[in-house]
């Protein structure tokens, strides 16, 4: 069985990650310090996947802890990196915080990974690198925009130190660079989803704890952008083939020469928030109680990908659809307390 780090595998997308690496015949080493994500999710991946995990509760800044692990595991054989701060918000207020952790972390895992020759990296970018762009779907051509947040930078950095690895002289790391579009939804077995601490700040976590009571009201940011409905326009992908996708790319990894690629994972089409809320009212039967608000500072008008270079190079391609995406939600939100609170 192929042995892969995976850093930030017990949060939203690194939880889901595993059970597609566990499905795909891999055997995932877990690294989380569970600074945002709750212990119990080990149990529940544990029922999902039924087996044992290796999870160890380390900060992968801290470089000493990283090379232990990777000492006793000599047969791994790449890493996916998910450890990282990502609220955009947050990340203006404390911008220290998220270069320190979003920097750092990649720092120390690309030199502990030269140091024991561990070779592929798939490393977690986001469409937050292009910014506002001027065409629509965005391709993996379509040049960066000034980061507008500190988090939005971080990616940006972190996917510019690739780059310039597989320039650099004796280098052996390989990377794949995945840029999610909007990932939401759960896993269906509703043992495992999304967990915000504290209040959220993407929109889908914000309709299910609305509709659940846990929060009293939705605001809509912004009415007048040049949209059909005047609302802001997202590609939201199902979390589960987000996941998927991180499989076949180590799998495309494996026998390439040592490169960096960058790919686009989004489903092509774009949502409005109106249009999810309707369609979240449809799926789930609950009446949302919502506001339409003032713009939001930091949001881009519209953003959805072209993700034809994943679906090429790749194989990979979406199966599921917003409605699949927001009826796993919605189930993952009505079992929540029962699978926070029970381990
Ligand atoms: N969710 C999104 O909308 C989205 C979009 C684009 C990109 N991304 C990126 O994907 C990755 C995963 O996102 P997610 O939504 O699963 O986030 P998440 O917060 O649910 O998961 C991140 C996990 O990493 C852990 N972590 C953070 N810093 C750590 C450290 N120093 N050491 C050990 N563990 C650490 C957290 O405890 C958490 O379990 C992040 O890099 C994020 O920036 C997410």
């Amino acid at each position: 069985m192929i042995k892969i780090l995976v850093t930030g595998g017990a949060g939203f997308i690194g939880s889901h990650t595993v059970v597609e690496l566990v499905n795909g015949g891999f055997q995932p080493v877990i690294v989380d310090n569970f600074c945002n994500s709750h212990r119990s999710v080990i149990g529940n991946l544990e029922e999902i996947t039924k087996q044992q995990l290796i999870v160890y509760d380390v900060d992968c800044t801290d470089e000493l802890a990283m090379r232990q692990i990777v000492t006793e595991h000599p047969d791994l054989q790449g890493a996916i990196h998910f450890a990282a701060y990502k609220a955009v918000g947050e990340s203006v207020r404390f911008p220290h915080k998220y270069y320190h952790n979003n920097i750092n972390s990649l720092l120390v895992l690309t030199r502990v990974m030269d140091a024991f020759g561990i070779r592929n990296l798939v490393f977690s970018s986001s469409c937050t690198v292009y910014g506002q762009p001027d065409q629509l779907p965005v391709s993996e051509e379509t040049p960066y925009q000034l980061a507008e947040s500190p988090y939005g930078y971080t990616k940006q950095i972190c996917e510019r130190i690739l780059q310039d690895l597989v320039r650099g002289e004796g280098n052996t790391i390989s990377s794949v660079l995945l840029r999610y579009f909007n990932p939401i939804g759960a896993h269906p077995s509703g043992l495992i989803g999304e967990l915000p601490l504290g209040v959220p700040e993407n929109l889908i976590p914000y309709i299910t704890q609305t509709a659940a009571g846990l929060r009293e009201q939705l605001t809509v940011f912004g009415t007048d952008y040049s949209t059909p409905d005047g609302t802001c326009v997202r590609d939201y992908i199902h979390v589960v083939d987000l996941a998927k996708a991180h499989v076949k790319a180590l799998q495309w990894m494996a026998d390439r020469p040592v490169g960096c690629e960058s790919f686009n994972l989004g489903t092509g089409r774009g949502n409005s928030v109106l249009e999810v809320l309707h369609t979240f009212e449809e799926v789930s039967g609950e009446k949302l109680n919502y506001v339409l608000g003032d713009r939001r500072p930091g949001d881009v008008e519209q953003i959805y990908a072209s993700s034809e270079k994943a679906n090429q190079t790749l194989g990979w391609k979406t199966e599921l659809h917003l409605a699949d995406a927001l009826k796993d939600a919605w189930n993952w939100q009505l079992k929540l307390e029962t699978h926070t609170s029970s381990k």
